[in-house]
């Protein structure tokens, strides 16, 4: 088993320490939103290049080991992994117990929210970029926003709380709608969290002018709501600064990753469907994990190889994520393949 020692091994040259693990179980999805894919989907993972359950819960034992303490699992869409449920159980097993959410478009979580909640998962984020039919079709070319409706409030009565709606703003396509997004968040007791666009799409088509920034999305906000922030301490290391809506208990997220960048407090590490850690969405170096699980390695041998590699990427991962500086270069692997 992992060796029984552990701590906060994950620490950076800056000094930040990493106690958060994102695994994407497969860059597959269901969806084809127009910031995140062409129509005719992606060139997909191959499967025997994908980790197993068995792989991944062997990687996130070793994560733990070393001083994660929050897992969040991610795809593409996670729900269409048909061992999810076995993954979470079996992560939920380790000790010292992480806290597991998962971020998802939503679709099959009617059918799998009681079985994720049953095998200890503890928290959902479902992305919502519109409540308006139409314009749900036209943004993820798939008319299929009751079933998400459906899904995030049996995320709700499966006690999946609090649930998170992220919304990523698009000028002239969604961002009029704001208020109502909230609005409506307001009333069904979920958490809206608005995501600035970033430069992470296959088809090159971010464009830093096009992009609604947190600024302007918290303008438009503070026209309808009286916001008002939650104290710093309560933020901690969470991207999203929160704001309290109109004397609360409501709150809303504003995640600014490229004009308000986080990375000074960045506590992340990526495991990629494909076993390779990346320190950052935007690295653009990673480190094969799944060559390790599969030299034949086994028992504490194993472990001891994976925390190496953990470290070994930690230790690689660079002050900032540079958008906008000379030289940024927007990384090889669209979102969907890395996980959100
Ligand atoms: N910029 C910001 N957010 C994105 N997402 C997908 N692509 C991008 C992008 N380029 C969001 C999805 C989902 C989460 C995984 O990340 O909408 O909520
Ligand atoms: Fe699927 Fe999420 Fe990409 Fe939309 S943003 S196509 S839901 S992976």
């Amino acid at each position: 088993m992992a060796a029984q020692h552990r701590g906060t091994d994950l620490v950076d040259r800056f000094g930040r320490t990493v106690t958060d693990l994102r695994v994407s179980l497969t860059d597959r999805c269901n969806l084809r939103c127009t910031y995140c894919m062409p129509a005719e989907g992606l060139d997909w993972l191959p499967s025997a290049e994908l980790l197993t359950g068995e792989e991944i819960t062997r990687v996130v034992s070793a994560a733990v080991a070393s001083g994660v303490t929050e897992v969040r699992f991610t795809g593409g869409e996670p729900l269409l992994r048909r061992d999810l449920v076995d993954i979470v159980a079996a992560v939920a097993q380790l000790r010292p117990r992480p806290s597991l959410s998962l971020t998802t478009n939503g679709l099959g979580l009617t059918r799998l929210a009681g079985p994720l909640a049953d095998a200890g998962l503890d928290r959902v984020n479902v992305s919502v970029d519109t409540l308006d039919r139409a314009k749900f079709a036209e943004i993820t070319r798939r008319d299929r926003l009751e079933e998400v409706l459906e899904g995030l409030a049996a995320a709700r009565d499966a006690g999946l709380a609090p649930v998170k709606v992220n919304a990523v703003l698009m000028r002239g396509v969604n961002d009029a709608e704001l208020p109502d997004l909230l609005r409506w968040c307001l009333r069904e007791g979920y958490q809206l969290r608005v995501i600035e666009q970033m430069p992470l799409d296959p088809q090159h088509g971010w464009d830093r002018e096009r992009m609604v920034t947190a600024a302007q999305a918290l303008a438009l906000l503070q026209q309808h709501f009286e916001l008002e922030p939650e104290p710093e301490a309560v933020r901690g290391s969470a991207p999203a600064e929160t704001w309290i809506v109109n004397g609360g208990p409501g709150k809303v997220g504003v995640i600014g990753s490229v004009t308000r960048p986080f990375c000074g407090a960045c506590d992340r590490l990526r495991l990629t469907a494909d076993g390779q850690l990346r320190n950052c969405l935007f690295a653009r170096d990673e480190t094969d994990v799944r060559t390790v699980l599969r030299s034949g390695l086994s028992g504490p041998a194993l472990d001891a190889a994976l925390a190496e590699r953990l470290r070994a990427n930690v230790h690689a991962k660079r002050a900032g994520h540079g958008i906008g500086e000379p030289g940024f270069v927007q990384p090889d692997r669209p979102m969907s393949a890395i996980g959100g």
